[in-house]
C-alpha cells in the first residue's frame, strides 16, 4: 500500500455523486487511489466529475453509472453487472439524498413523501440487497451511510425527510450487527451537517478525516 495511494486498487462506489457531498468524496477517494464508481442520474454531472477524478488521480477514471437509485431492479441489473466486472466492492458510501417538502405532516404531499422514502431509505436498503454479495468477496469492506441530526431531532416541519433518515439509521444498525465480526464488512453512519453548516474549506478538510476514520478504523457499530 502507498503512502500517498493508501486506496490504491480499492474499489468504491458511492451513490449521489454528481454534486455536493458525494462529488467531494468521489475525488478525495479517488485522488487517494481508490477506483470510483460514480452513481447518479445526471449524465453530463458526471463527466463532469470524471474529469475531475482524473485530473486528482493522475489520469485515471471513474465508472459512471447514471443511474436512478430508486429504480430496484436497475439496481439489482447494476450489482450483478459490478460482479461481472470487478468481482467484488471495497467501499459503498450510501450518500443519495433528498430533502422532500418541509411542511406539517399533514400537509405533505403524497407524491413527495413517496420520493423522500424511496430515494432516503428503500435505495439504501436496494443498495445493500444488491452489494451485499459484492462486499462479502472484499477482504476489508467498508459501508457508510449518510444520515443527518433530523432523523434524531424530530423536528416540527421536517416529516418525511426526518422519518426517512430515522429509518436509514436503524437500517445501519441492523446491517451492522447482522455483519458482526463473522464477516469482513464493517458499517459506520456519517451525519456531515454540522461542518456544513460552517464554511465550505473546514467542510472539505472534515470529509477527509472522515474519508480516513470511515476506512481505516474499526466500524461504530460492528464489534
Ligand atoms: N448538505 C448538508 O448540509 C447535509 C446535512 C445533513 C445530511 N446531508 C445528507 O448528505 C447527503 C448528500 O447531501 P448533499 O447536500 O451533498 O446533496 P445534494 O447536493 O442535493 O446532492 C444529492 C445527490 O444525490 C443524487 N440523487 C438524488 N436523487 C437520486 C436518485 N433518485 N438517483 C440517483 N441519485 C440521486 C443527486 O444526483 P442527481 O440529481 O444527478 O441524480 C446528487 O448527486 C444526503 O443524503 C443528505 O441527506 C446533507
Amino acid at each position: 500500500m502507498s503512502e500517498d495511494r493508501p486506496m490504491k486498487e480499492r474499489i468504491a462506489l458511492i451513490t449521489g455523486a454528481s454534486r455536493g457531498i458525494g462529488r467531494a468524496m468521489a475525488v478525495e477517494l479517488a485522488r487517494r487511489g481508490a477506483h470510483v464508481i460514480a452513481v447518479a442520474r445526471t449524465e453530463g454531472a458526471l463527466e463532469e466529475l470524471d474529469d475531475a477524478i482524473r485530473a486528482a488521480s493522475g489520469g485515471r477514471g471513474a465508472t459512471l453509472v447514471p443511474l436512478d437509485i430508486t429504480d430496484g431492479a436497475a439496481v439489482d441489473r447494476l450489482g450483478a453487472a459490478l460482479y461481472e466486472r470487478f468481482g467484488r466492492l471495497d467501499a459503498l458510501f450510501l450518500n443519495a439524498g433528498v430533502l422532500g417538502e418541509n411542511a406539517p405532516v399533514g400537509h405533505i404531499d403524497p407524491d413527495k413523501w413517496e420520493k423522500t422514502i424511496a430515494t432516503n431509505l428503500t435505495a439504501p436498503y436496494r443498495c445493500v440487497r444488491s452489494f451485499d454479495p459484492l462486499l462479502r468477496q472484499s477482504v476489508a469492506a467498508r459501508v457508510v451511510f449518510v444520515t443527518s441530526r433530523a432523523g434524531r431531532h424530530c423536528k416540527p416541519y421536517w416529516g418525511g425527510y426526518a422519518v426517512s433518515k430515522a429509518g436509514l439509521e436503524c437500517l445501519a444498525k441492523i446491517y451492522a450487527a447482522e455483519c458482526g465480526t463473522t464477516t469482513n464488512i464493517r458499517v459506520n453512519i456519517l451525519n456531515p451537517e454540522t461542518s456544513a453548516i460552517y464554511c465550505f474549506w473546514f467542510l472539505t478538510i472534515h470529509y477527509s478525516l472522515l474519508v480516513i476514520h470511515c476506512f481505516y478504523s474499526p466500524s461504530f457499530f460492528s464489534r
